[in-house]
């Protein structure tokens, strides 16, 4: 008979349950994960100990039953082969040489079988389902047996082939293959810049950023977020008689990569566990090097038989696989202050001032504390000791505090109610994290607008940096951006460290910039939200800036790719007069404020010309039109040979006889807006053909004709 649980293990184990169940739900559907990777281990493993120790905890809706938590969100749900598995954990050689010894236990055979070794890669588990060689389905692990279908998402994925090449052994006929998609340090740091330039939010790291991307609704924001991909394995469907063509997880690797699939190239055989520590400790100092996140080594017993015989554990830990993990690179130092940044848009940035101290050698001062929620929701206080993490590229982080029981600290952290650069009192949006400073005469926010102006993607101002900007704005040479244009060899000359070519060299820059157009003053303006690409639609749709200063927000909506929030921020920015007061200037010196309005872009439509006839259901003529020209495709008139596709709406006429007449393919407003997906994936598919080495088949003159009628099968 079993003892009865004490009623304070019960009670614990039932907190367990909820903290992970919650934990779950924010880390898998909806990526915002509130414990460290950590944390979360631990909690799990008591949760894992207490019901070994008392079966009767061990109830069915218990995590441990299960992997992640139900998806929550509006893609459609789809169910996977054969449950995704995780993984259990070893921290130390000897984890490591007891894994071993408990599998001995079952067969002995897998001391000499062999193992394969894989870097573990920190990103999120995808399956893809090929049918007869082709992509049909991509899925996110979700629960472990129900995912989220994100198939037009992963096809945005390049290195993800639509169908598979025909080298090595014979591909089964279904099968899914799974493995991992990631951001790459370098693609996340890109990102995150660019978004901070643009007054966006940015992301925590980069799997959080990769699962936001895969979890979109618009397959076009995935499309522009750097996602890579790497295969690890392949899942049969239990139910047919198909068998894979090899026998070992390292033959599989082979086979995957003679498919066309992403292997990773530093995944590899060793004879035994002795080959396989050598492995781990080596990848231990090559992980920094590489640009994308490893959290451990996963180790895989060689021969599939052998996986049959030692099974899997609770549905959900395979024996004969485990994660070898790093400690992650954390450090303990003290918290001297927290400090803040003003930026360009206002957003008070508030960061950390730390005791120095070295983290996976480098030496760490400063780390980021993201916004005050953040802050409180850690509970950071000035004065406490806490624990920093470096991941690779990615800026230092306070995962938070260690406080001893009963010890003095200082108050809770509060953002100061006024701007620390200028005393204006400060404001929070409504439903947002950050706080902002609105005074636009903020000197803090002028310098780092002035920055921005200048830079590379806006305005491109050679020789004028941060250090001169800094030395323009102490002189009082500059107050807004405009004042840029007023400089002169004399005042250059007058200042320190500036000598006759060097004054002529920066006035050189300073004149070639007013050149540049529209998309990129409107861009350097700093507006909030109005990043790169919302300037350019803008600046191709209105043509100059007063049309666009003038619009109201609903007109600036109406724009296409523009949003709601982006249309009222320059709204409410253009609705301040000493902005439109640097308006005026820039135009007095000359600077050039006007586009080739309707310009074409290019994109997926390059080269493709429309006509639109008739009504369309939602969209106007000016949106369908704008959705055409900013993905590069032209709008005309008129319906000839040359026409690509005509777009027909209720009532059409004479047009969509002509049509007919001339054989051009006919589009509902539903299937032009699959169009883009659809287009894309002929090119990957073709793409893929010729990589795969097969000719080329002779360039269509159109893309596939949709069949008449029925929306554009966007997968
Ligand atoms: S094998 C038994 N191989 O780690 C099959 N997983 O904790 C389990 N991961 O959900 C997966 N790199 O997201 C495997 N080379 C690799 C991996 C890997 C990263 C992730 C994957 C999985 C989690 C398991």
């Amino acid at each position: 008979m079993t003892p009865p649980v004490p009623p304070e293990v019960a009670a614990r184990a039932a907190e367990l349950r909820e903290q992970i169940e919650h934990a779950n739900h924010l880390y898998y559907a909806l990526d915002a994960p509130t414990l460290s990777d950590q944390e979360w281990d631990r909690l799990f493993h008591e949760l894992k100990r207490l019901e070994e120790e008392h079966p009767q905890l061990r109830t069915p809706d218990s995590p441990t039953q299960r992997v992640g938590a139900e998806p929550a969100s509006k893609l459609e749900k789809t169910e996977h082969l054969a449950p995704m598995l995780s993984l259990d954990n070893a921290f130390s050689p000897e984890e490591l040489r007891a894994w071993e010894q408990r599998n001995a236990r079952m067969a002995a055979e897998v001391v000499t079988a062999g193992y394969d070794v894989e870097p573990k890669i920190d990103g999120l588990a995808i399956a893809l389902t090929y049918e007869e060689g082709v992509l049909v389905k991509g899925a996110t692990r979700g629960n472990g047996t129900i995912g989220e279908d994100v198939t037009r998402n992963l096809r945005t994925i390049r290195e993800i082939p639509l169908r598979l090449r025909a080298g090595g052994p014979p591909a089964p006929a279904r099968m899914e293959v799974r493995g991992e998609v990631y951001m790459p340090l370098s693609g996340f740091a890109e990102m995150n810049a660019r978004r901070s330039a643009e007054g966006l939010s940015t992301f925590a790291n980069p799997r959080n950023a990769a699962a936001g991307a895969v979890r979109q609704l618009d397959p076009g924001v995935t499309a522009t977020r750097p996602l890579r991909f790497f295969a690890y394995a392949v899942q049969l469907d239990p139910r047919s008689t198909e068998r894979l063509p090899v026998t070992t997880q390292t033959e599989l690797l082979a086979a995957l990569r003679d498919w066309g699939l992403p292997v990773n190239p530093l995944a590899g055989h060793r004879d035994d566990i002795g080959g396989v520590l050598e492995y781990v400790e080596k990848f231990e100092s090559t992980r920094g090097t590489l640009d994308y996140e490893v959290d451990g080594v996963v180790v895989k017993v060689e021969p599939f038989r052998l996986h049959e015989e030692l099974g899997v554990v609770g549905g959900r830990e395979p024996r004969w696989a485990t994660a070898y993990k790093y400690a992650p690179d954390l450090a303990e130092t003290t918290l001297n202050s927290i400090e803040i940044n003003v930026g360009r848009t206002g957003a008070l940035n508030p960061y950390a001032v730390l005791e120095p101290v070295e983290i996976g050698g480098v030496v760490v001062k400063l780390a980021t504390l993201h916004n005050e929620e953040d802050i409180q929701r850690k509970d950071i206080r000035v004065g406490d000791r806490v624990i920093v993490k470096r991941a690779g590229e990615v800026i230092p982080q306070v995962v938070g505090p260690v406080v001893a029981e009963g010890q003095a600290r200082a108050e809770p952290f509060v953002m100061p109610d006024r701007c620390p650069a200028c005393g204006t009192p400060v404001e929070k949006p409504e439903g947002e994290a950050m706080v902002f400073c609105p005074n636009s005469a903020c000197p803090a926010r002028i310098y780092w607008g002035v920055v921005h102006f200048a830079s590379r993607s806006a305005m491109d101002i050679r020789g004028l940096g941060e250090e001169r900007i800094r030395v323009f704005l102490e002189r009082g040479l500059l107050h807004d951006v405009a004042d840029i244009y007023a400089l002169t060899e004399e005042h250059l000359l007058a200042l320190e460290g500036f000598k006759e070519k060097s004054a002529r060299n920066l006035l050189d820059g300073i004149a070639a910039s007013k050149e540049r157009g529209l998309s990129h003053v409107l861009f350097g303006l700093g507006v909030r939200h109005v990043g790169e690409h919302a300037a350019e639609l803008l600046a191709r749709h209105y043509g100059s800036i007063d049309g666009i200063l003038d619009a109201s927000v609903d007109e600036l909506v109406a724009v296409h790719g523009i949003g709601r929030s982006t249309a009222e921020a320059l709204h409410a920015w253009a609705a301040i007069e000493g902005n439109r007061a640097v308006v005026r200037k820039l135009r007095d010196a000359g600077v050039v404020l006007t586009a080739a309005r309707g310009e074409p872009a290019s994109g997926i439509f390059t080269g493709h010309t429309f006509v639109i006839t008739g009504t369309l259901p939602t969209l106007t003529r000016g949106e369908a039109t704008e959705f055409v020209e900013s993905r590069g495709g032209r709008v005309t008139g008129s319906v000839t040979r040359k026409t690509s596709f005509l777009v027909v709406g209720e009532d059409a006429g004479s047009k969509l006889a002509k049509a007919q007449e001339l054989g051009v393919p006919q589009l509902t407003e539903e299937q032009l807006q699959a169009l883009p997906d659809q287009l894309a994936a002929d090119q990957a598919a073709a793409a893929e053909r010729a990589a795969a080495g097969e000719a080329e088949p002779e360039k269509p003159k159109r893309a596939k004709k949709p069949k008449k009628a029925e929306p554009v099968p966007s997968e």
